[in-house]
């Protein structure tokens, strides 16, 4: 109901159309943060992306080396830091479905062989409850495939301690399909972390990977070494990232589904490259007392404009604690990472870091209301977030995507 009384106000701002104001988020995943060099397994001398093994993650579950024959060999003096990614998943039991999908296909081994970096190889359960999905494997393109497998390699070589940092780690994959990369010509990521999917929680459980749409695989033996890098298997295969509107259906987000159709806006919020989108869910639109029949369509544009950012990608990884961002509206929102969580104004995320094809959503468990006296918001000089979302009403109950739901929609709109 505040929004209701909020949004005129902004009703005479127009489309903001600039890239992110005096505070820009940042996406840091420079080459090279976080893979210390050094060597790890017998003999590793002088190959190009020299990895550490490092210490244990805290909290990964799974330990390194499990499954027999995938201790680095270390063969003869010649200076190979392991066997090759071929051999090494060949000799891995829990790999033994994607040594047999490799084999299909000369070409995924190829491109395999001449990787070097991280793969998250998908365990045979993984594989197979993927595949079954599928309705089996010959109804993959061998296309797909490839896809599927560059979404599944990391160009730098990441230890297991290096993505379970506190805060999390958006880490860039091979996947530059534009079908699920739109993003002004990089590759598109997924977000690893031990402290849950906004990369907040105060303690940390077991490495988790963040893909598209929202699910998450778990890291079950981590640090697998071959001589171009690391290999960590993992309980589920990644979801490819997919549009905005693909997101929120997916994620049963059916009231911001339809204020983004009934403004016309879905393309709009599909193919700008490098969009971040803050998701009320459906409760959060309810318990605000939005009823989208009650309100105009540039009332309806205002409040998805300020539930927008544009610009670099905002991963939680980029905000800062006590930070202003701002959004499409031209009235910043205000970042707060504490009591385990991550806040935009007063409302919690739900669901962080559900990478999208353009940019990434976070699914919020209130409606974003800009503060009430912004209206001098356009210069982004507005009063700090004191104020801003106050009138929010965060939902601090867990809102539960279905996971039902999710695994039934995942399966027809995969390859789509
Ligand atoms: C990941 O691990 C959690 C427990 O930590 C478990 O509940 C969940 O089912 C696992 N995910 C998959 C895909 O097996
Ligand atoms: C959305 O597009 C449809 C079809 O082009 C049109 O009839 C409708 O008026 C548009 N609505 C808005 C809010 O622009
Ligand atoms: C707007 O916020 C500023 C800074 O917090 C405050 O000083 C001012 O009184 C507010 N204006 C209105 C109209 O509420």
């Amino acid at each position: 109901m505040h929004l209701k009384v909020f949004l005129p106000l902004f009703a005479v701002l127009g489309w903001v159309t600039g890239s992110l104001g005096h505070e820009p988020v940042t996406y840091t995943d420079s080459p090279g943060t976080g893979v210390a060099p050094g060597s790890s397994g017998p003999g590793a001398t002088g190959s190009s992306g020299s990895y550490t093994t490092g210490p244990s993650a805290p909290g990964t579950t799974g330990s390194p080396g499990t499954g027999g024959g995938t201790t680095p060999p270390g063969t003869g003096t010649t200076g190979s830091t392991g066997p090759d990614i071929a051999t090494l998943i060949s000799q891995t039991a829990e790999l033994s479905t994607l040594n047999s999908i490799i084999a299909q296909y000369p070409g995924l081994l190829a491109s395999l062989s001449s990787a070097a970096g991280t793969l998250l190889a998908p365990s045979n359960a993984a594989l197979d409850a993927f595949i079954t999905g599928q309705g089996g494997l010959a109804s993959i393109t061998e296309d797909s495939i490839q896809d599927l497998v560059n979404y599944h390699l990391l160009p730098l070589s990441r230890t297991s301690a290096d993505l379970s940092v506190a805060g999390g780690r958006v880490a860039e994959t091979r996947l530059l399909d534009t079908d699920y990369a739109n993003l002004e010509g990089t590759a598109n990521v997924v977000f690893a972390s031990a402290y849950g999917s906004t990369g907040q929680e105060v303690a940390p459980s077991g490495l988790k990977i963040y893909s598209g749409i929202g699910e998450s695989a778990n890291v079950t033996s981590p640090d697998l070494a071959f001589e171009g890098g690391l290999v960590h298997v993992i309980d589920r295969v990644l979801n490819f990232p997919r549009t905005c509107t693909q997101t929120a259906q997916t994620a049963s987000l059916s009231t911001l589904l339809q204020a983004i159709q009934q403004t016309n806006l879905t393309s709009v919020v599909d193919t700008t490259a490098k969009f971040t989108c803050f998701a009320p869910t459906d409760a959060a639109f309810e318990a605000a007392g939005i009823n989208l029949a009650s309100l105009t369509n540039d009332q309806i544009v205002d409040a998805l404009k300020y539930h927008s950012i544009v610009g670099d990608v905002g991963y939680s990884t980029a905000f800062e604690d006590g930070k202003e961002y701002q959004t499409l509206l031209g009235v910043p929102v205000t970042v707060h990472k504490r009591e385990g969580q991550l806040f935009i104004n007063d409302v919690a995320v739900q669901t962080g870091n559900v990478i999208m094809s353009n940019g990434v959503a976070h699914v919020l468990s209130g409606v974003l209301s800009p503060p009430a006296n912004a209206s001098g918001g356009t210069t982004g000089g507005t009063s700090a977030g004191s104020t801003a979302g106050s009138s929010a009403t965060p939902l601090r109950d867990s809102f539960g995507i279905s996971v039902g739901l999710f695994l039934a929609v995942i399966s027809s709109v995969y390859f789509a």
